[in-house]
């Protein structure tokens, strides 16, 4: 089992060039499979709200639901960096809130770090929350809890001025004291240059190949979220076949009687089966 990587290493493994493989994971088996496959960090993304709770968008993800599913993880991975997601409404309303949310992923779930989304905008939490100790990532460009602003799903920064707001907020993010931050569908120009100016950790979905490292959601990468396929998703499984098949197939012997066979049967314990058939005949006698 390899030493679970801690935040110097992320420094580190910038400095050295070496890229960091993040995956989402929302449930104990999930996160069980991540840290055998050997992924650098989880992330407990609020997109649970789309891929385990079916809602339309990240919006309505409580903090108590980013916690139960953090708590799950944290036990399926306990040699992994686990970072929490801080859910809508959860940080935004002031830098108090910031901190007790912040520190309820710590306290109760044991993460290694929070994830926050905004630029400019969230600085004065993020102070906060670095203040109280806190492993803070950022999160700009398309930043979800936010898409009714930024006109929907869209990628950012494709125009110079929209390239000049993305930098903006990640400059002012690490002037705030951020410790890693993450870039959502922009273009690769922008994902390089924010890579470079930034001596911190900076990792992409949808930003290109030249960030530290990737995260994808874990629900794309296996082809279990239906949905939409964003672009910048590579698909190396087919898990909604696999399952539908599979219960499509059980339907199939259930309803043909193939299921269950005698190996999925108890046996009755040694000479009870006589004892047992006296019985039911006494029963049968009584009706
Ligand atoms: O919630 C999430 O899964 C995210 C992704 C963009 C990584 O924030």
């Amino acid at each position: 089992m390899a030493k679970k990587k801690m935040l110097p290493d992320f420094y580190r493994m910038k400095e050295r060039g070496q890229k960091v493989v993040w995956i989402t994971a929302y449930d104990y088996p999930t996160a069980t499979f991540a840290e055998e496959a050997g992924v650098d960090m989880i992330l407990v993304g609020d997109s649970l709200g789309m891929c385990v709770y079916g809602y339309r968008g990240t919006v309505p993800v409580t903090m108590d639901q980013c916690i139960w599913h953090c708590e799950a993880v944290r036990r399926a991975a306990p040699n992994t960096f686990v970072m929490g997601d801080m859910p809508f409404l959860s940080y935004q309303p002031s830098a108090e809130l910031a901190v007790l949310n912040a520190g309820r992923f710590l306290k109760e779930a044991d993460c290694d770090a929070v994830k926050l989304e905004g630029g400019k905008r969230v600085v004065r939490q993020v102070r906060a929350i670095i203040d109280a100790g806190i492993v803070v990532c950022g999160h700009i460009g398309l930043t979800p809890q936010s898409s009714g602003q930024l006109g929907g799903h869209k990628a950012q920064g494709r125009t110079a001025d929209s390239a000049g707001l993305v930098i903006e907020d990640a400059l002012a993010l690490h002037e705030a004291g951020i410790q890693m931050l993450l870039l959502e569908a922009v273009p690769p120009a922008v994902g390089k240059f924010i890579t470079e100016l930034l001596p911190i950790p900076v990792y992409g979905i949808g930003a290109g190949p030249h960030t530290d490292g990737q995260v994808l959601i874990v629900s794309d990468v296996i082809g279990q979220f239906q949905a939409f396929t964003p672009r910048f998703v590579k698909k190396y499984a087919n898990v909604a076949k696999v399952v539908t098949d599979a219960i499509r197939a059980y339907g199939e012997d259930v309803r043909s009687g193939a299921f269950p066979a005698a190996e999925h049967c108890y046996r009755m314990i040694r000479g009870e089966e006589a004892k047992f058939q006296e019985m039911a005949r006494e029963y049968t006698k009584r009706e």
